[in-house]
């Protein structure tokens, strides 16, 4: 698929297939697809833990819907816990340069594996809310050395007719200096 479409077709899916699993090959292709993203000095401050199995995502599925938020995650069928394995600190404080890379470079290795999932018919969802502490128990987190950025849901969905993206204007977000 060209990129111009993969970005398209991409969206948030919050309406996934409970019927359907993933194959864990598949799921392994995304993960590493998701690792292959830039960081600053290519430091690569990521990690990923992959639930799949059916009871770790129906504990999963319950801990993140709690409270009534983000409820369409009861039917997904995978999920993906994405840390980042580096502190923010500033490597030259003098020169204010490379501060808070580490999280920038999730957010890329993030956007790589959502992308690699739409490539292979997949659809996702980037979760950031969600309660940190219950869930970096779950998934045994040691938390002075990781953080927690984001969990991945990924299934497929029931319909695969793309929304219309909502986004600003060429003109809020661009300017030609
Ligand atoms: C860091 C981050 C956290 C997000 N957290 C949630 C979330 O908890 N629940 C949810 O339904 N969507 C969540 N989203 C998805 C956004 O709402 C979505 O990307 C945005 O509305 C644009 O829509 P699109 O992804 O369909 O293009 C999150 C997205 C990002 C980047």
């Amino acid at each position: 698929m060209k990129f111009s479409k993969l970005i398209k077709v991409r969206e948030s899916c919050r309406d996934f297939d409970g019927s359907r699993n993933i194959d864990v090959d598949l799921l392994k292709k995304i993960v590493k697809e998701g690792g292959i993203a830039p960081s600053a000095s290519n430091k690569q401050p990521w990690y990923f833990r992959v639930a799949s199995k059916k009871e770790d995502v129906e504990k999963l599925r319950v801990l993140l819907t709690e409270n009534n938020v983000n409820t369409f995650l009861s039917q997904c069928p995978a999920f993906v816990l994405i840390t980042k394995t580096e502190k923010e600190a500033p490597i030259d404080t003098e020169n204010n340069f490379f501060r808070n890379m580490s999280s920038f470079d999730c957010g890329a290795a993030c956007s790589h594996l959502i992308l690699s999932a739409s490539s292979l018919g997949l659809s996702t969802c980037i979760i950031g809310y969600f309660n940190r502490e219950k869930i970096g128990e779950f998934f045994e987190v040691n938390e002075e050395e990781e953080t927690l950025m984001v969990i991945v849901a990924i299934g497929y969905a029931k319909s695969d007719e793309p929304r219309a993206k909502k986004r600003k204007s060429f003109d809020e977000i661009c300017e030609f200096i």
